[in-house]
């Protein structure tokens, strides 16, 4: 008898409200990503596993590079692909994998041979000067053909192989796009379409959006009175050559998406460089990669595309994360730091964002020989700081999820993180006349990025609570009534089997204190006394 082939991994929509949907349940990565040449043998992709068991993931960022998969014009070989899904079986990972398909970090360092060293057929872009660039040109169709036929060729054996598993829940389709070190392509065939008009399904969507559109496009436009007629520079001014490039660019990975998605429609997303601070122009980031100045260009033109992901390695990670927080866009972050300054930002993603995913980079630090970053290596078998600080969260974390999932947009989540711009304590309005007053046992100290506080606070009822997470105390402050801290019925160390709790230890007497204190990570379910009020 055939076995079923129950429901593919899907985003769901309901009204603004996004879950990723796994095996019919809602589904939260707390993910990693390899480095780039971890999948280049299974015995590095075995290390990346371990390094994933290690710090509690459920999820692995796996890349996929073009060169190696199709080394001769379709002449695939699949090897790398099954050994990777073999691998996290094993170690009961799910998998998204990274298609390094025509650009990898605004580049072509992964496409094969036989592209790279024939540029007549696949043409690169070129900068204003007319020199030829290490990346191809977004209007070269020969080469987005090739894409195109690699990317369903590669879904096509996912689907094969894994339809009944899902294990892959999620696809990455190229790896930050767009141009770097020039503004626009300036080759023939792109100038001519910069020179024209821009198409009408672009300026329909503008139009549609226009009082959402994110503040600099929509400022651009406005300076040109919201033409909707004329050259892409008579319409959108300075911006001109970034709106360009997001077109082009967008255009070309919806092609690359809509080909795979044909094949096998899990969800997609793209991953974005986001501009550093100290850069002024576009081109000194990726230009037309869904940065905040023209992520709207990527929604109306990326149909197949279904979540804007930023790759935040900054220190304003909150701002940077809300920017792709929106309505139509859930928030993951695909890639960020893997140092304890961004570990407690999972908590901001998850609780304060209705995040789905959060993954940092490079989780086999320290484990490949040539790493240079000394702040980060660690002796063998040992964890790196970052991987501590990560360990730690993903520790506590993963057996929240569930009820993560069924608190997600309902305002009973709250992420407990100590800002770089706040001091060393924070209040945080719980609804129902309560806050809470969160005391973090160490400051943020910008040299040693020592900022490993972290929690969650998750409102059961009105009188209950699950408090978790590490490095902060923390207590209930009243504002009814007289002014009290709030007196506690019961205080429970424990953990969650599905969503039951299970009571590990009961605290009362030197163990209880009006103060709740997370020196270590712990989770912890108290009840509130609020007939006082
Ligand atoms: C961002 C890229 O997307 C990753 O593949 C990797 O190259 C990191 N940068 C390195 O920091």
């Amino acid at each position: 008898m055939q076995a079923q082939v129950s429901a593919l991994p899907v985003l769901s929509r309901d009204g603004q409200r996004t879950q990723l949907i796994v095996d019919g349940q809602p589904f939260i990565m707390l993910g990693g990503e390899a480095r780039n040449s971890s999948a280049s043998n299974p015995e590095d992709l075995e290390s990346v596993y371990q390094a994933l068991d290690a710090i509690h993931a459920n999820t692995a960022e796996i890349p996929l590079s073009w060169n190696l998969l199709e080394p001769e014009p379709g002449k695939f070989n699949f090897q790398l692909v099954d050994a990777a899904l073999y691998g996290a079986r094993k170690h009961n990972l799910k998998v998204v994998f990274l298609w390094f398909g025509t650009a990898k970090n605004a580049t072509f360092s992964y496409v094969p041979d036989w592209i790279k060293s024939n540029p007549k057929t696949y043409f690169r872009a070129q900068d204003a000067s007319g020199r030829e660039m290490d990346a191809i040109s977004p209007f070269c169709d020969a080469a987005l053909n090739e894409d195109k036929r690699a990317f369903s060729a590669v879904m096509r054996h996912i689907r094969e192989f894994d339809q009944r598993d899902h294990t892959v829940i999620l696809m990455q389709v190229e790896n930050e796009t767009g141009l770097i070190r020039t503004d626009r392509d300036y080759s023939a065939t792109a100038t001519k379409a910069y020179d024209a008009q821009p198409p009408s399904d672009l300026l329909k969507y503008v139009e549609l959006h226009k009082d959402g559109l994110t503040p600099v496009l929509q400022n651009a436009w406005k300076q040109s009175g919201y033409r909707t007629t004329g050259s892409w520079t008579e319409i959108f001014g300075d911006l001109a050559p970034e709106v360009f490039s997001a077109w082009s660019v967008s255009r070309y990975v919806e092609q690359v998406a809509a080909a795979g998605k044909a094949e096998y429609p899990i969800p997609y997303y793209v991953n974005v460089a986001l501009m550093n601070t100290g850069s002024a122009r576009p081109g000194d980031w990726p230009s037309g990669g869904a940065t905040a100045h023209v992520i709207d260009v990527w929604k109306a033109v990326a149909k197949h595309i279904d979540i804007i992901a930023p790759d935040i390695y900054r220190v304003d990670f909150p701002q940077q994360a809300a920017l792709y927080n929106r309505s139509d866009n859930v928030l993951f972050v695909p890639e960020t730091g893997f140092s304890p300054y961004y570990a407690p930002y999972v908590f901001t993603v998850l609780a304060g964002m209705d995040g789905i995913g959060f993954s940092p980079f490079g989780i086999d630090h320290g484990r490949l020989a040539d790493t240079d970053r000394s702040e980060l290596k660690a002796k063998e078998g040992e964890l790196t700081a970052g991987a501590v600080a990560i360990e730690e969260n993903y520790r506590v974390l993963r057996p929240l999820l569930p009820i993560i999932a069924r608190n997600r947009y309902r305002g009973t989540l709250f992420p407990v993180v100590l800002d770089m711009y706040r001091h060393e304590s924070l209040a945080i309005p719980l609804g129902d006349s309560l806050t809470a007053v969160v005391h973090f046992d160490e400051k943020f100290v910008a040299e040693t990025q020592a900022h490993r506080s972290g929690g969650i606070i998750l409102k059961l009822a009105a009188d209950k609570f699950i408090v978790a997470g590490e490095g902060f105390h923390i207590n209930f402050a009243e504002l009814r009534g007289v002014a009290r801290d709030s007196e506690y019925l019961s205080i429970e160390e424990g953990t969650f089997v599905g969503e039951k709790w299970v009571t590990e230890r009961v605290l009362n007497g030197d163990e209880e204190n009006t103060t709740l204190l997370l020196r270590h990570p712990r989770i912890l379910q108290v009840r509130l006394n609020r007939t006082l009020q």
